[in-house]
């Protein structure tokens, strides 16, 4: 019996190509896992009407972790379009299967490193005033984003239901909403818990602690968001003094995408909730060469889903044309957490062989290489 066993879910589009050129790596490095096949996103959705079929979160309950490429998804009208004809009078509703994902295991905690990687001409190279020399900048980021709360935990309404739309006019601020009347209200809430902030603060403080990280950075917006900004504000800031020999600082979401443009580099752990570190880890991702750069991984208490940040890219499906780096990063990611550290140190030092040297490259380096070539130069250095 294998090691460790990891259910396979290259999911839609491009999420086959990088998922592919995974392989090819972790072979090569003779881990000793069985990968085990399931069904998840846009396909499953039109044919079952399911996006994450019963039979993937059973086969996931006996894995060890999961590894994930991308899902397609669409706004609900047109999820409704495409289903299969007999499911379309059924009433079905679309959820993404990476967000039902992330609850159901109670993944709560979403870890997006972003590093630049030296030779990458896709790195940062700051603004004429904060590096007048145009060198490339050197930025090695830490998201730590909250998983499963806040404006993505899925509690929205439209229309609302009577009873809530009633309890909210108690309010007098509703009387803008209220004049509009019920059928042209939609509401999509922003739910936080003093569990949830505590959490996703405390991963990022332990995280910086081990690894001799100076900084920690909350992402709020606690003067406008006052009830929900101001709980994870607190709980923040009571955490930090644990802490002493951390700076714990804070930043408004607006605010810091200026202060990441201009100073990225003086940036090391930011921790934020669920929307604000979804935004703010693009902004990261850009900083270091784009979407092909940036790993993941939804982190629960005893189970893992790693997957790129990257969507599933359409336009490119089945070309073997993106970069496949984001997900071999998200290899790697997923090589530490089961304890494999040289494995990872491994391949993480044969990426940046490969970006270093730049001889084998995709479209988006401005190269001709294919996903897999560039999967197969990392594995001869890798192995
Ligand atoms: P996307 O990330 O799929 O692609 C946007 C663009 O970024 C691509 O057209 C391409 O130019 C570039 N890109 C992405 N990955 C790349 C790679 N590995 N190498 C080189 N270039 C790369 O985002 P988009 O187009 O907004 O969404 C497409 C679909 O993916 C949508 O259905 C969306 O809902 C879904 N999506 C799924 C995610 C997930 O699975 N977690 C995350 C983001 C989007
Ligand atoms: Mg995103």
């Amino acid at each position: 019996m294998a090691k460790y066993s990891i259910a396979w879910m290259p999911g839609d589009g491009i999420g086959n190509d990088v998922m592919e050129a995974t392989r090819i790596v972790l072979d090569t490095m003779k881990l000793d896992a069985e990968y085990v096949p399931c069904d998840i996103g846009w396909e499953f959705w039109c044919r079952e009407g399911n996006a994450l079929p019963d039979r993937t979160v059973k086969a996931l309950q006996g894995t060890t972790c999961g590894l994930f490429g991308a899902i397609t998804s669409k706004p609900q009208d047109d999820a409704k379009e495409e289903l299969a004809p007999e499911l379309k009078s059924k009433g079905l509703v679309y959820f993404s299967p990476i967000v039902k994902l992330r609850q159901m295991f109670n993944l709560h905690t979403n870890m997006r490193p972003c590093k630049s990687y030296p030779g990458n001409p896709l790195n940062y190279r700051g603004t004429l005033q904060a590096n007048p020399s145009g060198g490339e900048l050197l930025i090695d980021q830490v998201v730590f984003r909250e998983n499963t709360e806040g404006m993505y935990g899925g509690v929205e309404f439209y229309p609302l239901p009577e009873s809530v739309y009633t309890a909210l006019c108690a309010n007098p601020k509703m009387k803008p909403w209220k004049d509009k009347g019920l059928e042209n209200v939609a509401l999509s809430t922003r739910i936080m818990s003093k569990q949830g902030c505590a959490s996703i603060c405390r991963q990022a403080f332990e995280f910086a602690k081990k690894n001799g990280r100076k900084r920690v950075t909350l992402i709020e917006k606690p003067n406008v968001l006052r009830e929900t900004g101001g709980l994870m504000m607190r709980v923040f800031r009571e955490m930090a003094k644990e802490y002493p020999g951390i700076w714990a600082d804070d930043a408004n979401i607006d605010a810091i995408c200026m202060w990441m443009f201009k100073n990225p580099q003086d940036y090391s752990v930011l921790v934020a909730e669920n929307m604000f570190g979804d935004i703010v880890s693009d902004l990261c991702a850009g900083l270091v060469g784009g979407l092909g750069f940036a790993p993941s991984a939804n982190l629960g208490d005893k189970y893992a889903v790693f997957e790129p940040t990257h969507g599933s890219a359409p336009k490119y499906a089945g070309q073997y044309k993106v970069n496949p780096i984001a997900m071999l990063l998200t290899a790697r990611m997923m090589l530490d957490w089961l304890g494999e550290k040289e494995r990872a140190a491994k391949l993480e030092s044969a990426i940046a062989r490969v970006i270093k040297e730049g001889k084998v490259r995709t479209y988006d380096l401005g190269g001709s290489g294919s996903t897999l070539d560039v999967a197969k130069a990392i594995a001869a250095y890798a192995a």
